[in-house]
């Protein structure tokens, strides 16, 4: 099974990378273990490639220098043609749960300063609605923790404090803690759970990304892949 869902991964970058990247562009990276073999795929197809990269993590930054792909710091001016990434879930509208790496906010932010989003996934990511198979994940700053925990409880969920292997609180490179939010009911509008989630006073990012994805490559473990693509926003 492992071994299944790290060949999907394989064929839905090795995808991305040969259909969407041109050498020499300039490219936001995600963090997580399909966002690696992205990178990987990208230094076994463009070796000698000038890319322009910015990394959603000290992890992917990591990684992709080691593989030789160049990574900067984020300017104030930039904006990516493409940003390729993984993700937790993946609703049939294309919205995602992400965090599970714990990358949620630089993911986001760079999403957003992105002309397109690409998520990489295996199978087991697709859901029928948000919070399904993977708690939320919320970025707190954390002086507020406990009045974050209070406040998400009234609107249904059980939070859960992200701890490292050994047993502390999780910190995010921005310093920050996770809250991770088991929803009581199905997440119906993602949309206005966002927004009222990022609204309590304490929280930096939510995991759900929404209207965010332009498009989803699922790879399977036989190597072969689909996409799936968000319809372009109708012109006034
Ligand atoms: C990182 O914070 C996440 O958003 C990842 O994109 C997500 O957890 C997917 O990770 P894998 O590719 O390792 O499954």
């Amino acid at each position: 099974m492992v071994d299944d869902l790290a060949r999907a991964k394989v064929a839905a970058a090795r995808h991305a990378v040969e259909r969407y990247v041109r050498p020499g562009e300039r490219i936001a990276l995600g963090h997580g273990s399909t966002a690696n073999e992205a990178i990987r795929a990208l230094a076994a197809r463009f070796p000698k490639s000038p890319f322009d990269c910015v990394a959603a993590s000290r992890a992917t930054e990591e990684f992709a220098r080691s593989l030789g792909v160049p990574v900067r710091p984020l300017r104030g001016d930039d904006r990516f043609r493409l940003m390729l990434d993984g993700a937790d879930e993946v609703s049939p509208s294309l919205d995602l749960t992400k965090g599970g790496g714990g990358a949620l906010l630089r993911e986001k932010l760079l999403a957003r300063l992105s002309d397109e989003l690409v998520i990489l996934v295996d199978p087991t990511k697709l859901v029928s609605s948000l919070g399904e198979r993977h708690r939320i994940p919320l970025e707190v700053v954390p002086f507020a923790r406990s009045a974050v925990e209070h406040a998400v409880a009234r609107r249904g969920y059980r939070a859960h404090l992200r701890r490292s292997p050994d047993g502390r609180p999780f910190h995010t490179d921005n310093g920050n803690e996770i809250l991770d939010l088991a929803p009581s009911r199905p997440i119906t509008d993602p949309a206005a759970e966002d927004r009222a989630l990022s609204d309590l006073t304490g929280v930096v990012e939510t995991g759900l990304f929404v209207g965010l994805a332009r498009r989803v490559v699922v790879g399977y473990p036989d190597g072969h892949v689909e996409e799936r693509e968000r319809p372009p926003l109708p012109t006034s």
